[in-house]
């Protein structure tokens, strides 16, 4: 019990396997996961990574209420930064992140999906930020990361009303990316990373890092350091394979 990772081929799979507490995250387990990202990052031989929660009823129910609830300011202050470093793990490792959303994401589950790439949904997902009716505000990051997914005016209605927000409500406002059946979701989540994985890994983390830099400051300081990412691909390995595979009509080979 705690947080798992497997790896089938170049992709990894983290699971955090608490189901009976709906995979809710204490200090130890997050702390856990931050290890488990850490470790992931420098790691050559895995180049997509997806998150999902163990059972079929939640992928994080969110931070721990009952350790919460005894915390004092500077508890609460290491509980949110230790929920911030994992979610800038995720955002900073040079692999995409897809989250397998299988069931309740709330709170700190949210929040960590939202730093996540790419969010699929099961049918049975359902997102919430219900901090404020237990008395705090968001504090693993959904008051910064829900405006720049879904916009601000329904990060707003989430974050202040605390409502739940069902999968297909989810598609509908772009808070995830499709929807599948929840047998099905893996597989789909597996198929799309195994995808990402045979792209350059080089031209891949790049794009995962400029994609990043979009709503950070102004675009034209995103946009110089699109042009020298861009420009710094060329005469590498895997642009001119790359290209090459393209000219002569095969398959490419990335070596990373
Ligand atoms: C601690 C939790 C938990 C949580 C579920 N559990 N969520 N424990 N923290 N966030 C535990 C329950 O206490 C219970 O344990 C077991 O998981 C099963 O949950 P039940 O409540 O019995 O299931 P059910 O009746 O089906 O209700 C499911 C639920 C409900 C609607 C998801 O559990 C719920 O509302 N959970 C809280 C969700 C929430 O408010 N999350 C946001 C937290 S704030 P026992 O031992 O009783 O069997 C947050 C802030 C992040 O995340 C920022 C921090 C700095």
């Amino acid at each position: 019990m705690g947080i798992d990772l497997k790896q089938h081929g170049a992709v990894a799979i983290v699971t955090v396997n608490q189901p009976d507490k709906l995979n809710a995250l204490n200090t130890k387990r997050a702390e856990a996961l931050l290890e488990t990202f850490l470790k992931i990052g420098p790691d050559r031989s895995i180049r997509a990574v997806i998150m999902t929660g163990a059972g079929d009823r939640a992928f994080i129910a969110g931070a721990d209420i009952k350790q919460m609830a005894n915390l004092d300011r500077a508890g609460a202050t290491a509980f949110a930064r230790l929920g911030h470093s994992v979610a800038r793990a995720i955002e900073t490792i040079p692999q995409p992140v897809i989250a397998a959303v299988n069931g309740f994401a709330l709170g700190g589950g949210c929040e960590l999906s939202l730093a996540c790439d790419i969010r699929l949904a099961a049918t049975n997902a359902v997102f919430a930020q219900p901090e404020v009716g237990l008395g705090i505000p968001p504090g693993w990051g959904g008051t910064q990361r829900l405006p720049r997914v879904v916009g601000p005016g329904l990060a707003a209605e989430m974050i202040l009303t605390g409502r739940r927000v069902k999968a297909d409500e989810a598609l509908r406002i772009g808070l995830v990316n499709a929807v599948h059946e929840p047998d099905q979701l893996l597989d789909t989540a597996l198929a799309m990373a195994q995808q990402i994985a045979k792209n350059s890994p080089q031209a891949v983390s790049a794009s995962k890092r400029l994609i990043g830099l979009a709503f950070a400051g102004h675009p034209a300081a995103g946009l110089s350091s699109e042009a020298h990412a861009f420009a710094a691909q060329f005469g590498g390995a895997d642009q001119r394979e790359g290209m090459a595979a393209f000219i002569e009509k095969r398959p490419a080979e990335f070596a990373g």
